[in-house]
């Protein structure tokens, strides 16, 4: 099976037959899609459930996760809109991570190896988003850019320009609320991951005035250009 995880904006996929399931799992029950007909081995996951009602640093990560690897997904594609700190990828454009930094402060639940059930490991992360997922993006859609490098903040707030002038400096390229802490669990579980960002902002203090955020119509061509990329790479 493989999945696709939408953010923001991506709590739909239009022209994908599925089927809710709520899927019990140790962590808590978890709501996704379970394609049917040509879509039968692909699942779709509204990250923020599918009316966006939870907050970056209030989702259940291990529930979503386990939930996924409990229907047998083993390659996903996850979807993040981001703030752009660079030039790597400006708003309005779409690109593949290459590698991500967690400055999420560590209080979510962020491992699977806590001692208890899953024991203690020490799961590599060096070659954290898939080689082979990530060529096979960019071979469908040459337009892609490389997104670069991915620093997770907890939110909900936005960063100050001095926190993001720091996070330049340090050599990251866009910023988020989700991927390291979701991205690092499903690593921890063995699914393989790509991941495509969309920038929808300047981030604070990067661009000539305060955060503004590109159009609603706008991020809707953005998503259906990223799920019909998906759909395409993942033979669904
Ligand atoms: N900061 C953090 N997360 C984000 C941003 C941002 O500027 N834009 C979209 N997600």
């Amino acid at each position: 099976m493989k999945a696709i995880i939408g953010g923001t904006g991506v709590d739909r996929i239009s022209g994908f037959s599925g089927e809710r399931q709520e899927i019990s799992t140790p962590y808590g029950l978890v709501e996704l899609f379970v394609g049917t007909g040509k879509h039968a081995s692909l699942v779709f996951l509204p990250r923020h459930g599918s009316s966006h009602s939870v907050p970056p640093h209030l989702i259940n990560y291990r529930a979503n996760i386990t939930a996924l690897k409990q229907v047998g997904v083993e390659e996903l594609i996850s979807m993040y809109a981001v703030g752009s700190v660079t030039d790597a990828l400006r708003p309005g454009e779409v690109g593949t991570l290459s590698d991500f930094v967690d400055f999420s402060g560590g209080g979510r639940q962020h491992t699977f190896f806590t001692g208890e059930e899953h024991g203690v490991e020490h799961v590599g992360m060096d070659r954290v988003f898939d080689p082979d997922l990530t060529l096979a993006l960019h071979e469908a859609d040459p337009s892609l850019k490389n997104a670069g490098v991915y620093v997770c903040t907890n939110g909900p707030r936005l960063e100050t320009p001095s926190e993001i002038c720091m996070f330049k400096t340090l050599g990251f390229d866009v910023v988020g609320m989700t991927a390291a802490t979701e991205v690092a669990l499903a690593r921890e579980l063995g699914i393989k991951v790509a991941s495509l960002a969309y920038s929808i902002n300047w981030a604070a203090g990067v661009g000539p005035d305060e955060v503004t955020f590109i159009g609603s119509a706008e991020i809707a061509k953005l998503k259906d250009t990223m799920v019909s990329l998906c759909l395409k790479v993942l033979g669904a």
